[in-house]
C-alpha cells in the first residue's frame, strides 16, 4: 500500500493548513518541505532563491523529498508549489504515496500572495501582474498538477475543516 499523502497545488492554495490538519485528524506527522529547506540551510526561501538561485533551491527540494519518501512512518507532507515540475520528483511521490491536489481562483491565490510576499517567483509585482504571472503560471504548471490523484478546492468558503472532511470522504 502507498503510504504517504501528499499535497500539492499552487503557491497559497492552502497545503500546509490543510495539510497540518488532516495530520492531526489521522495522528500522522506532518511534514512541510519548504519548512525543512528553510531549517538546512539555516535561511529563508526568498534568500536561498536571491543569494544561491533556483537551481540550487530546487536541488535542496529535490533531496528532502527523496528523503522523506523513504521514512518508515506514514506522513502527510505539503509539497512546494513547483515541486511536480521535477520529473525526478513526481517519480519519488508516486511510488511512495497518494498526491491531493488544492486549487483556488487565481484572483484568491494572488489576494493569498499579495498580502505576504513572501514567494520569491512573485516578489515585487503590481496586483496586475501578480495576477497575469500566477494565470501564465497555472497554464504551465497545469501538466504537472494534473498528475494529482485527487483534486479538492480551497477557496476561501472552504475552511481547512471542510477541505479535510471531504478528503477524508474519499
Ligand atoms: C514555489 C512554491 C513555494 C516555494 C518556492 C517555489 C513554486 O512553496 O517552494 O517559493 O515554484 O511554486 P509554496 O507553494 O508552499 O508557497
Amino acid at each position: 500500500m502507498k503510504k504517504h499523502l501528499y499535497f500539492t497545488g499552487f503557491m497559497a492554495s492552502g497545503k500546509s493548513r490543510t495539510g497540518r490538519a488532516l495530520a492531526d485528524r489521522l495522528g500522522r506527522p506532518f511534514v512541510d518541505t519548504d519548512n525543512v529547506i528553510v531549517e538546512r540551510a539555516g535561511k529563508s526561501i526568498s534568500e536561498i532563491f536571491e543569494q544561491e538561485g533556483e537551481a540550487a533551491f530546487r536541488k535542496m527540494e529535490r533531496d528532502v523529498i527523496a528523503e522523506i519518501a523513504q521514512s518508515e512512518k506514514p506522513l502527510v507532507v505539503s509539497l512546494g508549489g513547483g515541486a511536480l515540475t521535477q520529473a525526478e520528483n513526481l517519480k519519488v511521490i508516486r511510488e511512495n504515496g497518494t498526491i491531493i491536489r488544492l486549487w483556488a481562483k487565481p484572483e484568491v491565490l494572488s489576494e493569498r500572495i499579495g498580502r505576504k510576499n513572501t514567494r520569491p517567483l512573485l516578489a515585487n509585482l503590481s496586483d496586475e501582474e501578480r495576477l497575469e504571472k500566477i494565470k501564465q503560471m497555472l497554464k504551465d504548471r497545469e501538466k504537472n498538477y494534473a498528475n494529482a490523484d485527487f483534486s479538492v478546492e480551497s477557496t476561501n468558503d472552504y475552511s481547512e475543516t471542510h477541505v479535510t472532511e471531504r478528503i477524508m470522504h474519499m
